[in-house]
């Protein structure tokens, strides 16, 4: 499984950069929003100087029309980037027609397998599936990946599959476990990841021990 950060924070981006782990990026309207005085295009184009992967930046109309306009700018932008499109009839009208200009597209806030057969059929490169947000309605997110990845396996769909609304690094495991394909994290979960309080203990032991040395 792929590991993607869910951000539009150039710090935290080229931090789990150094990291080796990051095969691409998302972005989102609020995520952008948080960045102060950003300017959305040069935003993507710094992190596709940072990141060797998929970038995604989300349309904002709400008509095909509008998404299809969009996904032509942004594509202009990089290579790089994926056009963001919603889970609804006019953003699978959108997906479709970007899809036949040769326009990449991950279809969001995904919360019933429905969509993202819908998605995939229409000819998505992406779907994301939101694991924390459907939690929150106590519902359990996590299933939602796991029927998504068996309808795509048994009928050979080859959208992939992205686990969004990561909350917390169990999350991770889970849709690896699951078989999605990529797993976008904010950047506090991908730093909890690699925290376990033996790893800090058996460091400082090790250190301790290497200092009393004979
Ligand atoms: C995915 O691409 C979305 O940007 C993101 O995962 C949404 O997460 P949230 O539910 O924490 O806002």
């Amino acid at each position: 499984m792929q590991l993607y950060i869910d951000t539009a924070n150039i710090n935290e981006i080229r931090e789990a950069a150094s990291w080796g782990i990051l095969s691409g990026v998302t972005t989102n309207p609020s995520l952008m929003a948080k960045e102060k005085g950003a300017d959305f295009q040069s935003t993507i184009q710094e992190i596709a100087t940072l990141v060797d992967g998929p970038i995604s930046a989300e349309t904002v109309s709400l008509d095909a029309e509008g998404m299809v306009r969009e996904g032509h700018d942004y594509a202009q932008w990089h290579p790089s980037v994926i056009v963001k499109v919603p889970s609804t009839t006019e953003g699978l009208k959108a997906v479709y027609r970007l899809a036949k200009d040769g326009i990449r597209t991950n279809v969001t806030l995904c919360f019933n397998a429905n969509q993202a057969l819908f998605a995939a059929r229409a000819g998505a490169f992406i779907i994301s599936p939101f694991v924390g947000r459907v939690d929150d309605i106590g519902v359990d997110g996590m299933s939602l990946v796991r029927e998504i990845v068996q309808i795509y396996r048994q009928h050979d769909l080859k959208t992939m599959v992205l686990s969004a609304s990561i909350r917390h690094p169990r999350h991770i495991i889970e849709s690896a476990l699951a078989g999605a394909n990529i797993a976008t994290c904010p950047f506090k979960v991908l730093e909890q990841s690699m925290k376990h309080p033996l790893t800090d203990i058996g460091i400082e032991r090790f250190l301790a021990d290497w200092k009393a040395r004979q």
